[in-house]
């Protein structure tokens, strides 16, 4: 069954939300903090590993109870039933959503076209499992009988992004195998990845859904001619795999069926890491580390599935978003890591949020007159402390920030961990509290700068009240970044169930592609 289809500014709760934003908008965090000395606690969620505060946002419990209200009238929680049991809630395209059948550690059948996907997922993993276990111990060998040193996987977008950040993102538990991506189009691209590579040792990984994508092809068809200089076809067959559901197309490229892995229409290629999309994961850190990535998205999953909106961190997290994008009018959301592991982490969810929400055409097909999907951007702190934080501090915008931070850290480096948290946790409480006239003016003072406190004071003051929602991991591990994803990736569902728009399709994209197809012809 479809998705129900409401709009969400003709609710009560929409209208209240418009109301409450007027007693709202003019309050400091502080004031929230001081009126209730419990906020911290009764803004919190624990779950697992991980510690949600988001008490330092421009709100109150009743803007979470209306919130709530919002998402009840919309009937979010009908769309996460049809969401989980694979629905066609990606009407457009009339497929699906099925990432988390992907990695569901229960036993019960999961239906497409009237047909149990689970033993086809599960074979999957056995293939993926079986394969990087070959490689990884060098029992598959290459032409020349060598061992593979070197991965390369050639895709963009979906098949890109979502591998590359999880392979970095887990580089602490690396195997000795390089592993590197192609995507773009740009011949340097190519020409940098493939200089130092022995085509001997060098494993490819042609990944792409419909196998049709004009970078992927032209990419991996000139790593194939490369290839070919130094070996004969029959090689092809110890050095390229693909991971596709075109089969056609991947057979006539000269793949092997035994080195075809599956992917389905039922995945969307920014939520497909899950899928044999990842096989750069698994080859890179061990199929039991996939494995585990798996395990941790499941989980979400499950909380997702399960808690009340009140403990229910996507769904809260999700919320919080429309109120600053739908009444404060921010247009951007900054994702801010303090792990050098998750640099690629704003990236990878600037595809999967704004391939996503990216929409201003509402389930009825008309023009919606509301904002949708927000710009996601960041990168790691506390590099970002050095860069664009001025802004955010005390520039004219609004601009949400979720900060991700660890307990633990890898190495055990004490000093650096204390260090990088001080900063982390530094960064929320000026971004909160910001500095008043009185406390830059006794500072000035201190400082024997009596005759410059009147020019300087203004420039000084921090007006403090930007919000922060603190993502608390006790350790970066496989498991704890599969929950991580899962949570943004059920953040960007509610959303736009929300928002009453298509979440899953993506036409957006294709005029650029087919005007690059008829320029390139003509040429
Ligand atoms: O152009 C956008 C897009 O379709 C993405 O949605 C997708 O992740 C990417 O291109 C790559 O597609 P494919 O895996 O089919 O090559």
């Amino acid at each position: 069954m479809a998705l129900k289809n409401i709009n969400p500014t003709t609710t009560n709760s929409w209208k209240e939300l418009n109301n409450h934003f007027e007693e709202i908008k003019g309050k400091h965090i502080k004031d929230f903090f001081k009126s209730n000395s419990n906020r911290k606690e009764e803004f919190s969620i624990a779950f697992n590993d991980f510690l949600i505060d988001y008490s330092n946002n421009r709100l109150n419990q009743k803007t979470i109870d209306q919130l709530i209200g919002l998402a009840n009238e919309v009937e979010l929680k009908d769309a996460i039933n049809k969401y989980f049991e694979g629905d066609i809630i990606n009407a457009t395209e009339k497929r699906a959503v099925l990432h988390t059948a992907l990695r569901t550690q229960k036993k019960d059948a999961i239906y497409v076209d009237d047909q149990n996907i689970i033993p086809e997922i599960n074979k999957a993993l056995s293939k993926i499992e079986a394969f990087s276990e070959q490689v990884i111990s060098g029992k598959w060998k290459g032409y020349t009988n060598q061992k593979i040193t070197d991965i390369v996987n050639i895709g963009i977008g979906g098949s890109d992004l979502g591998p590359s950040m999880v392979v970095d993102a887990l580089k602490f538990y690396k195997n000795h195998l390089n592993v590197h991506f192609v995507s773009n189009i740009d011949g340097d691209h190519v020409g940098e990845t493939i200089k130092h590579l022995n085509p001997e040792t060098t494993l490819f990984i042609i990944v792409s859904k419909t196998f049709t994508t004009q970078e992927t092809i032209t990419n991996a068809t000139t790593i194939r001619k490369w290839f070919l200089e130094s070996a004969n076809e029959e090689a092809i067959k110890k050095h390229f795999v693909a991971v596709s559901t075109n089969l056609d197309a991947v057979e006539n490229f000269g793949i092997e069926k035994s080195n075809i892995f599956p992917m389905w229409n039922w995945v969307g290629g920014r939520y497909s890491l899950w899928s044999p999309v990842g096989l750069s994961i698994s080859l890179a850190v061990g199929y039991k580390n996939f494995k585990e990535l798996l395990i941790g998205a499941s989980e979400m999953d499950e909380h997702f599935k399960n808690e009340t909106f009140q403990n229910n961190i996507p769904v809260i997290l999700a919320l919080i978003g429309i109120w600053y994008t739908n009444f404060f009018n921010a247009e951007t959301e900054v994702i801010l890591p303090y792990s050098q592991y998750l640099n690629k982490l704003s990236a990878y969810l600037q595809q999967a949020n704004m391939e996503s929400n990216g929409k201003s055409v509402d389930r009825n097909g008309k023009l919606v007159t509301y904002q949708t999907g927000n710009v996601i951007w960041g990168s790691a702190g506390t590099n970002a402390q050095h860069a664009y934080m001025q802004l955010i501090h005390q520039g004219t915008k609004i601009i949400p920030a979720d900060f991700i931070g660890f307990k633990e850290s890898l190495y055990g480096e004490i000093e650096h961990h204390e260090k990088l948290m001080a900063n982390f946790f530094g960064q929320i409480q000026a971004l909160a509290e910001g500095k008043t006239r009185e406390e830059v003016h006794l500072d000035l003072k201190f400082q024997g700068k009596i005759d410059e406190i009147e020019t300087l004071l203004p420039f000084k003051i921090f007006e403090g009240n930007k919000p922060t929602n603190v993502i608390l991991i006790k350790k970066l591990t496989p498991k704890n970044l599969g929950s991580l994803i899962a949570l943004y990736e059920h953040k960007i569902f509610v959303q736009g169930v929300i928002w009453n728009i298509y979440s899953f399709d993506q036409f957006g994209v294709e005029l650029g592609k087919e005007l690059a197809h008829k320029i390139y012809s003509k040429k």
